[in-house]
């Protein structure tokens, strides 16, 4: 299967590049811009994209790629800054814009035999730079431009080198995507091979060669990317893999019994439960920021795993369900993004960690896990439930998380869940779920004085989790739940509903 790497320069659109590659059959992934020459050589790449980025080529320490990439004969594509760089090292000349260019332009046509061939002429392009090729590089043409961009498309095709000054990885982009096909297809020569069964093979592939016949333990965390990561494992590995399913204590109600059941019986894991829920309130205890939670979860869980692993005998490595979305939001190495939460299973990986690392899903987003996760035989109920972070309803009790709260926020969340189900809206829902806040307020039940706990209903919408819309339930819906959380969770005497977009919010409350 051939791949394309796409050397990520800091683009907040940098894993759309990669993914947009992949849903027109091409397998694709995201590497720091500074990998090595040796590196790049050694992964064989079918052609290389350079991503935008938000600084100036010329810049004392712009990130700038091995300059050598040119040399390795094989196609580049170059978008936004990845064109600047491409024309700064090959001899072009890059200049700061009068005005920075952010939103929609027209792309005018200048020659449509090679990267823009079949696109529409004045078509919609999405621009956002601050810096413009002034002069192309020796050798190259000028292919199209839009009224404010001389350089806005530029080709050698000799060379095989691409550069557009605009994003076509882009929803705003309207013919992006075919300018991405033509750069693969027509002018890189690739074939459409990638699919989700040609991943899995893949992936099966190399985790057996790399594990060989040493031992890999699994923690499954009771949603789809930890499941996907233990099947493809399974598959490679065989009896090999164990898988440990740890009762944290912070799962929702009946799902320690309920998950144990199916990966058993249904799906043939090997698995071994461990209860724990009194290990994590104890380290737990006293606790109230969100980011140190993150981690004592994270190091329990190792702690636990290395202790399971030990009474299976040599454990060499450790498979994790982490996805491309955790990865960038814990690495600002990787991704554009600052640190703005360390997942557990990424940021809270302790130094001195005795395994090592098998994480198939690193560069895959949950619609694309979720397919796989159909392709591998999981059923339909399981895997179109809503994602569940790791720390669980530790994220979820806001300030200490005590037996109490954990018990509260149980049967309220249970109450939203159920009620969304029956109003016929959890699969159009990217999540649904209560957050239980550290004060209390004053209400009155009967003829009683209460000064009790607050729920937060969080309903949203989402296609990948890195941005979200509070979900417009009806009035019905929200006063059902509200009357069942007062009337049926002790301790808790108000409702509210949390109607805040991500960004500037996020999805959990912690
Ligand atoms: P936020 O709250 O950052 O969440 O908007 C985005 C998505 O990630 C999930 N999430 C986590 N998943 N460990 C996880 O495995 C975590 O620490 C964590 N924090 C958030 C969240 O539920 C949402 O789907």
């Amino acid at each position: 299967m051939q791949k394309v790497i796409v050397l990520d320069f800091g683009s907040q659109y940098t894993q759309l590049i990669a993914r947009k590659i992949r849903e027109v059959g091409v397998y694709s992934e995201i590497r720091p811009f500074n990998t090595s020459l040796a590196r790049i050589k050694a992964e064989k790449p079918a052609a290389i994209v350079l991503s935008g980025g938000p600084q100036s080529v010329y810049e004392k320490n712009a990130p700038l790629p091995s300059p050598e990439i040119f040399e390795l004969g094989v196609p580049i594509l170059g978008i936004c800054y990845g064109l600047q760089l491409m024309g700064y090292l090959l001899g072009g000349k890059v200049v700061p814009s009068k005005h920075r260019e952010y939103g929609f332009a027209n792309l005018k046509v200048l020659k449509r035999t090679g990267l823009l061939a079949g696109i529409k002429d004045r078509g919609q392009v999405w621009m956002s730079h601050g810096d413009k090729l002034e002069r192309v590089p020796p050798g190259f043409v000028i292919t199209g431009c839009t009224s404010n961009t001389k350089v806005a498309a530029t080709e050698n095709r000799a060379r095989r080198f691409y550069g557009v000054q605009f994003h076509p990885e882009v929803i705003h982009t309207h013919d992006g995507k075919k300018i991405l096909a033509n750069f693969l297809f027509k002018l890189a020569g690739l074939k459409s091979d990638w699919s989700m069964t040609s991943f899995i093979k893949r992936k099966t592939e190399d985790i057996r060669a790399r594990v060989g016949d040493k031992k890999v333990i699994c923690g499954l965390s009771g949603g789809v990317d930890s499941l996907v990561t233990a099947l493809i494992v399974h598959k490679a590995v065989g009896k090999n893999l164990t898988c440990v399913f740890v009762d944290n204590g912070l799962l929702r109600k009946e799902e320690f019994k309920r998950l144990m059941e199916r990966f058993k019986n249904k799906l043939s894991l090997n698995v071994v439960g461990v209860d724990a829920s009194e290990r994590f309130l104890r380290a737990l205890k006293g606790i109230t920021s969100p980011e140190r939670k993150r981690k004592i979860i994270g190091r329990e869980f190792i702690g636990i795993f290395d202790e399971a692993a030990r009474k299976i005998g040599r454990v060499d490595f450790l498979a994790q369900g982490t996805i491309y979305p955790d990865v960038i939001e814990s690495n600002p190495v990787k991704g554009p993004s600052s640190t703005i939460k360390s997942h557990h299973n990424v940021g809270g990986l302790p130094k001195g960690l005795r395994f090592k690392l098998i994480e198939p899903l690193r560069e895959l987003f949950k619609d694309e896990v979720r397919r796989l996760a159909l392709e591998l035989g999981a059923d339909r109920e399981f895997v179109l439930q809503h994602p569940f972070p790791g720390p669980g309803l530790a994220v979820r009790t806001l300030g200490e998380v005590t037996r109490e709260s954990l018990n509260i926020l149980r049967e309220a969340d249970d109450i939203v869940i159920q009620e969304v189900k029956r109003a016929g809206i959890y699969t159009k829902l990217w999540q649904a779920f209560g957050v239980l806040l550290p004060v209390r307020s004053v209400g009155v039940m009967g003829d009683q004085r209460t000064y009790q706990q607050v729920i937060v209903v969080r309903l949203v919408q989402s296609t990948d989790g890195m941005t979200a819309n509070w979900y417009p339930a009806t009035p019905a819906l929200l006063a059902k739940i509200s009357t069942r959380i007062v009337n049926e969770v002790d301790g808790v005497n108000r409702v509210v509903y949390d109607i805040t977009t991500k960004p500037p919010g996020t999805i959990e409350w912690e």
